[in-house]
This record gives C-alpha cells, structure tokens and sequence, in this order.
C-alpha cells in the first residue's frame, strides 16, 4: 500500500493553459488510493470544465464560496479540516499573490487560510511573470512560512515564450505529494544508495557488463527521500530517468562507481550498495577496434575493487548494507558475504527465477543481519520491498 492510500487530498486547480494537465494529477492520485476533492477557481473554469474533474474525480468539485448547497454538503471548512494536503496544480500568479498577502476571497483562497494540512504549489504562469519581482518575493515568503513548491520547467510555454514557468511534470508533483505526506523515519539521516550495472569497457565498441536495470536502486533511493532521509544515489549506466528532488551522480565503470560512493559517502549514516559492480574489467582496454579472426579470441581479465569490502574496512559509524544477486545456496553465500566484508546487513534475492530480481518490477528478499536476525520481505512491487528494507533497517539499525 502507498504512502497515498486513504489520504484526503484536495487539488486547487487555478486559471492556466496547464490546467487541463490537472486531470491527469486526478487520475495518478486516484490510482494510489487517495481520496479527491477538487477546487475549480472561476478563471480555472475557463479552461477546463468542472463535468471533467468531477468524473475524474468521483467527488463534486466546489467551485463557489456562496453557493449554499456545496457549502451545506462540503462547506470550506470541512475541506479545510479534512485535508491531509492541499496541492494546488496549476497555481497562477494571482493565488500566490494572494495566499501571500491573506486574501481568502473565494473557495480555495479560502480553504488554503483556513487549513492547517501542509500545502504543496505548483506554479504555471509566463515567464515574465514567473520572474517578476512580485512573484518572486511572494514565493520566498511563502516560503519560509512552510509552504513547499514544486518548481516550474523551462522550455516552450503555450505563449511562445520560452523560459521557465511549465508546470512541473504531473510525476514530479505527485511525488511532491508522496514525499510531505510519508512518514519522516529517516529524517536527519544521510544516505547514500548505488544503482544498476557498470560497463567496462574492452575496445571502443566493446564492452562487458551484467542485466542489472537499476530498478531497486532507484526505488531504495525514491523511497529513503520520501522517509525524510539526504539522498544521494549513484548509478551505473540504465534507462531511468534521474529520480525527482535528489542528488544522482551517473557514473559508468566500476572504478568511477569506486570514487563517486568514496567522495559522497564519508559523513553518510548509511551506504545501501545495491548496484551489480563488475567483479572483472579487461587487463586493457584496446585503443581501437579489435579485429576479428578465425582462431577465437582470449580476453583478459583484472578484478576490480570491492567497494563495499574497502568501506567495510573502514567502517566507522556508518550503517553498510549490501545485496546479494545468487542463484542457489543463498543463504550460506549471502551470510557469507556480510561477514566477508564487514556489513549490518545483506539483502539477498534469488536471481535464477524469471518473475523477480533483474530487469523485473517485482521481487522477494531476505534481508540477512549480521546479529543472526533474518527478515523475509514476500513478493512486492521493488516499491514495495524499497519500503520494507528502509522499515527494517531502521527498526534494527537507526533506532539503537
Ligand atoms: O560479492 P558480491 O559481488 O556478490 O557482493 C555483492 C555486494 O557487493 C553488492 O552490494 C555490490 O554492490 C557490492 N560490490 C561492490 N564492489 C564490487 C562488487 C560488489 O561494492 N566490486
């Protein structure tokens, strides 16, 4: 179950070209169980309709402060009250203005006074305007008064412009939402999680690398940020996109990974080393293009270093947590392996079964401590078992 599930949201929708990408902000929402209930403003009205909203939303949307039936059925105050969080998805210049200055002369203005839920704006509006100074200084207000923004793109906007003031994407503000509204268990905690395969190269067009498609790395990396945690994640080479709100460092070989997890790692409260680093890289790497020819070809190999083992020698107070890809025995090797190179904890998963582990969504683990403790994380979502690793290592490893 996500962080969303059973939560009682309600979306502003303000007046902007952006605002018919509400619709889709409506259907994620939906889909992770969180309950619905839109504001149109009237100038929002000209752009979307309400008919729209409601049937996404399978709530009526409220539209007018002074109508007496919604006020009796869902009056501004229970909005207020019921609210887990307010989002307002496209905000335009004029809300900010006027959540800034305590105008509250219509429903959402409203609701957004008389609520106490954390409120989330996504701004959409002109460049021009995006950059004037009223705007500006209304957002570093509102700011330091609690309330969190998700930052407009740059790019093209409908009036030809191009410069920032695109409404973030519709997954960048839903996660905005997951993030202020899961639990802070990891608050204050730096971490840092490593992802995917490395590529070693053996000539420039050539090179020897594993199935990893960095999935679980990023969810771990996803899920910590959302539990309040300093994520920094670094990843090998995979065909994710950089996940929203965090530091990634991309890297491509396991020497590169070496250095990125050395640099960022020294003042970390946990290093999660999820990434499949290559055990072997080519003695050297050809200079062009190696030909082929009819007796075969031998390739040699050097080990790389272990990064985990290196961080494990010099282990001070950080938590280190490594996994373990196996295909049989996994328990003696996983165990084997956290002894081996000094850490708390192994997730190990089984990567001879075809419906978890690489390249899948799903996957099951067990999650080996160095005190003897094994916990079994059943089959989930990688989401799902990002969530389950972070319960686990917090219960044993950052409460103490
Ligand atoms: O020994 P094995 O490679 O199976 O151990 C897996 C764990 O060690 C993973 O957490 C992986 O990220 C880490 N590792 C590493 N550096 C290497 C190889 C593996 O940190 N060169």
């Amino acid at each position: 179950m996500g962080v969303l599930s059973g939560k009682e949201i309600v979306l502003g929708v303000t007046g902007g070209i952006a605002a018919y990408k509400a619709c889709e902000i409506v259907r994620e929402l939906r889909t992770e169980g969180a309950n619905v209930h839109v504001i149109l403003t009237a100038s929002g009205a000209q752009f979307i309709t309400p008919l729209t909203l409601q049937t996404l939303s399978k709530n009526p949307v409220v539209m007018d402060l002074w109508n007496l039936i919604s006020e009796s059925e869902i009056g501004h105050i229970s909005l207020a009250q019921r609210a887990h969080l307010l989002l307002i998805a496209p905000a335009t210049g004029n809300i900010i203005g006027k959540i800034r200055s305590g105008i509250a002369d219509d429903m959402l203005s409203t609701v957004v006074m008389a609520t106490t839920a954390p409120v989330v704006i996504a701004p959409s509006m002109n460049t021009q305007m995006y950059e004037s100074a009223a705007v500006r200084e209304n957002i570093d207000v509102l700011r330091s008064r609690g309330f969190r923004f998700v930052e407009p793109d740059e790019g093209e906007l409908a009036c030809g412009t191009v410069g920032p003031g695109r409404l973030a994407p519709v997954g960048k503000i839903v996660e905005m939402a997951r993030i202020v509204l899961a639990e802070k268990i990891l608050q204050g905690k730096k971490v840092v999680v490593s992802a995917g395969p490395t590529v070693e190269s053996i000539d420039p067009v050539r090179f020897l690398s594993n199935r990893a498609s960095g999935k679980m790395g990023f969810s771990l990396a996803r899920v910590a940020l959302r539990f309040g945690a300093d994520v920094t994640l670094v990843t090998g080479p995979t065909a994710l996109e950089n996940p929203h709100f965090m530091k990634t460092v991309r890297v491509r070989t396991a020497e590169e990974m070496h250095k990125a997890v050395e640099r960022e790692s020294p003042d970390a409260d946990a290093v999660v080393m999820c990434a499949a680093v290559a055990d072997f890289r080519a003695a050297k790497v050809a200079p062009a293009k190696i030909k082929k020819n009819e007796g075969g070809w031998k390739l040699d190999l050097s080990p790389t270093v272990d990064i985990l083992e290196e961080l494990g020698r010099n282990k001070g107070r950080r938590v280190l947590v490594g996994f373990a890809a196996e295909t049989g025995d996994i328990a003696q090797n996983a165990v084997a392996k956290m002894r081996k190179k000094n850490l708390d904890a192994i997730v190990a998963n089984d990567v001879s079964r075809t419906d978890i582990g690489f390249e899948s969504d799903d996957n099951e683990v067990r999650i080996f401590f160095s005190d003897g403790e094994v916990r079994e994380l059943p089959l989930a979502t990688k989401e799902g078992i990002a969530v389950g690793v972070w319960l686990a290592l917090h219960g044993k490893l950052f409460a103490r």
